[in-house]
């Protein structure tokens, strides 16, 4: 299955696209987690991407969709994946129909922009291998260390409330018009985020079924 997760920031893609991929055995692809880990390895890519971020803007539709263009030919690929974060813009949908990709079904995980803020700020990353917790939600079994790969926890400098307010104003303008695009393809469905993680998923996991 060739999934999409739609959403603002915050709204739970990366975590529904952990759950999904556990139960299909398809890879969840983040280009978030993939600019994150240019930056970190202070690639040209991760330094040129690195400013779009920090100031809640999205990183130019040509890189990413080279990114994915690359991605997407991985031999993972081939039984299906979820895209988390891609595509974001009108135009970065079209590349992706160019590129002859078949999309089967486009999750759109609703969470009111009010909620956005706290989760955001609750939420602790490892840069290492892209594994998110949550001060609150999801806590690690030791504090401030990745219980996958022993590195230690950080909070993402986009996730400073004022970023955050430059993000969600970014959604609305660019990325939330898709859900008029893939709503007229006839296979968008509508997840409202719930308060406990374990029910979003059972949301999720439904709106793949029907
Ligand atoms: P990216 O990393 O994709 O950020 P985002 O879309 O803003 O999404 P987030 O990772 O912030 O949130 P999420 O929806 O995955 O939520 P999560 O599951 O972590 O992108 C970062 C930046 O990279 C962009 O701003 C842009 O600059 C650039 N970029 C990336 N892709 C791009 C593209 N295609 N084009 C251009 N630029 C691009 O959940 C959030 C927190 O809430 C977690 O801590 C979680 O534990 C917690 N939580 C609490 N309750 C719940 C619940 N009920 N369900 C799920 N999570 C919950």
């Amino acid at each position: 299955m060739n999934l999409i997760l739609l959403g603002a920031p915050g709204a739970g893609k990366g975590t529904q696209a952990e759950k999904i991929c556990e139960k299909l055995g398809i890879p969840a692809i983040s280009t978030g987690n993939m600019l994150r880990e240019a930056m970190a390895n202070g690639t040209e890519m991760g330094l040129k991407a690195k400013s779009f971020i920090d100031a809640g803007k999205l990183v130019p539709d040509e890189v990413v969709i080279g990114i994915i263009r690359e991605r997407l030919q991985a031999d993972d690929c081939k039984n299906g994946f979820i895209l988390d974060g891609f595509p974001r813009t009108i135009p970065q949908a079209e590349a992706l129909d160019q590129m002859g990709v078949r999309i089967d079904r486009v999750i759109d995980i609703e969470v009111p922009d009010e909620k956005i803020a706290a989760r955001l700020s609750g939420r602790r990353v490892c840069l290492k291998c892209g594994a998110t917790y949550h001060t609150e939600y999801k806590q690690p079994k030791t504090e401030g260390v990745c219980d996958v790969c022993g590195d230690k926890l950080v909070q993402r400098k986009d996730d400073m409330p004022e970023t955050v307010l430059d993000r969600l104003k970014t959604y609305h303008e660019q990325t939330e018009p898709l859900k008029d695009y893939y709503a007229k393809k006839g296979n968008l469905r509508v997840v409202e985020g719930q308060e406990a993680v374990a029910d979003t998923t059972a949301l999720t996991m439904k709106a793949l079924e029907d």
